[in-house]
């Protein structure tokens, strides 16, 4: 329960915590149907446990006192600042708009400016908090657990902590601030005091995936350093694992940013135009971060590390380009990457991939010899808990990514394509096909390739009955069978 008190003496009203919303709005409706008007009074906060009794006066229930919902809304916000003027703002407002009632609205207020400028604040920091928390693990299997350090501008971890159980259900984690920790245990959440940054565990392994992360959104091109220190204010960095990795991209950058520029052509490449005419009458959007002049797989890989093309890049961890020699035969192209892909950074790894590389081998084709790659190029989840979900990709999102398979054709010149299931199949032939119905069939596209069209090996991981799921991965075989006497047609 929250403790105030008025101390008559020094006039000072005195609250046990920063955070202590209620604390104020009781003391405020006390002071106020007292009449006791703001200039009369000062706020304090007093973390100690001082108290000496409950001095202030109770509330007059016959003074009506009407509180506009918005306002309560934006003290609930403000009351997080740092300021420590802020308690006596908002019971100023609070006092004047029993006379004033479209206070509010009245912007060049200056209690009002004020009121905006904390609230904008408090919001700002309240975001900073969501993107740069990084937890590190402590612990392994059952006792395993997450703790972050993190150091606001505000007082902003009891408002923010919901938002980071609902994000981390399924993680058992705390985040020490200064002021306030939070805790999850999972079914509970709990705020305690706050803790010093050594209360923290030092880095682990989580922290090289999120540089690997960094490093493959970083665009050289894009590259604005007043507008990222915004966005990441330095005072953010320290705490951040991939800070380290700044400097040296920085540093780079004009240079990665040149190199990308001196390979891009004049028109685009004759195929890439064609194939995007007949299927996309709309062009896809341009994009300074890519170019048609990649004249290779691997600096065509170098170029879609940077794809913002849709917006599945933010959540993935990295691009997932296709991985075999150039000059192949055969092309697999699948969904989108799994989980491990999207970790790994390379297609087909995951559980999937070993279904499919065992089935290759039963027809003896060498997977080494052939190209391997995705419809779509960033991993789609949704995330439940500490697990990541995948999430099957839209028809915008197929088509977005269809420019990075179109090169890697143009590129290979295969002699033939395998479409493993639907989502690859729509990629590679402008449209939606039943693969129940066509698996096993050749469609000949207009520009002469050739795409075989079977099940995506997901699918056979899928079935439960050891039968069926028997009879399934032999039917898939036969595929792979008829493929491997294709490739060489
Ligand atoms: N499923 C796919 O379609 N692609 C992968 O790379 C992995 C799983």
């Amino acid at each position: 329960m929250a403790r105030i008190q008025l101390d008559l003496a020094t006039h000072l009203v005195r609250l046990d915590s920063e955070t202590d919303f209620a604390g104020w709005r009781d003391a405020a409706r006390r002071l106020a149907t007292n009449d006791i008007a703001p200039e009369d009074i000062a706020w304090q906060v007093v973390l100690e446990d001082d108290f000496r009794g409950d001095d202030l006066p109770t509330a007059k229930p016959e003074a009506r006192l009407v509180v506009p919902r918005d306002f309560v809304e934006r003290a609930e916000t403000v009351i997080c600042h740092c300021d420590p003027e802020r308690f006596g703002l908002l019971y100023r407002l609070l006092w004047r708009l029993r006379s004033e009632p479209k206070l509010l609205s009245i912007a060049s207020d200056p209690d009002i400016r004020r009121l905006e400028a904390m609230e904008k604040a408090v919001g700002r920091d309240i975001h900073k908090m969501r993107a740069f928390v990084r937890f590190r693990k402590i612990g392994e299997g059952e006792d395993d657990r997450y703790v972050a350090w993190f150091e606001p501008e505000h007082f902003i971890v009891e408002r923010n902590a919901d938002f980071f159980a609902r994000r981390y259900t399924g993680m058992r984690w705390t985040i020490l601030t200064p002021h306030a920790s939070a805790d999850w245990d999972g079914e509970r959440l709990a705020i305690g005091p706050g803790a010093g940054k050594r209360d923290a565990p030092a880095e682990d392994d989580a922290e090289t995936l999120w540089r690997t992360y960094f490093e493959n959104i970083f665009n050289p091109a894009r590259l604005k350093v007043k507008a990222m220190q915004k966005e990441m204010p330095k005072k953010y960095w320290r705490n951040l694992p991939e800070a380290s990795l700044i400097p040296d991209l920085i540093a780079g950058a004009d240079k990665a940013a040149s190199a990308m520029i001196a390979r891009m052509p004049s028109t685009p490449a004759p195929h890439h135009a064609k194939v995007q005419a007949k299927h996309w009458p709309t062009p896809a959007p341009a994009d300074a971060n890519e170019s048609d002049g990649a004249e290779t797989i691997p600096e065509l890989r170098a170029l879609a590390k940077g794809c913002h093309r849709c917006p599945l890049w933010r959540d993935a961890t990295q691009t997932v380009f296709g991985e075999g020699p150039e000059s192949a035969d055969v092309i697999f192209v699948g969904e989108q990457p799994g989980d491990q892909e999207d970790l790994a950074g390379k297609p087909f790894v995951g559980p999937a991939g070993k279904v499919f590389d065992a089935i290759l081998d039963d027809a003896a084709i060498d997977r080494r010899k052939v190209y391997v790659t995705n419809a779509v190029k960033h991993f789609k989840f949704e995330p439940r808990g500490k697990r990541r979900i995948h999430s099957k990709p839209n028809a915008g999102e197929i088509q977005a990514c269809r420019w990075w398979l179109d090169k890697e054709l143009d590129l290979i010149e295969p002699n033939l394509v395998v479409a493993l299931g639907a989502t690859a199949a729509q990629s590679l032939l402008g449209k939606a096909v039943p693969i129940t119905k066509m698996r096993g069939e050749v469609v000949e596209r207009e520009d002469g390739l050739r795409v075989f069209l079977t099940i995506h090996p997901s699918f056979i991981l899928r079935i439960r009955e050891p039968e069926d799921k028997e009879a399934e991965r032999e039917r898939f075989l036969d595929d792979m069978r008829k493929v491997k006497e294709l490739m060489a047609a």
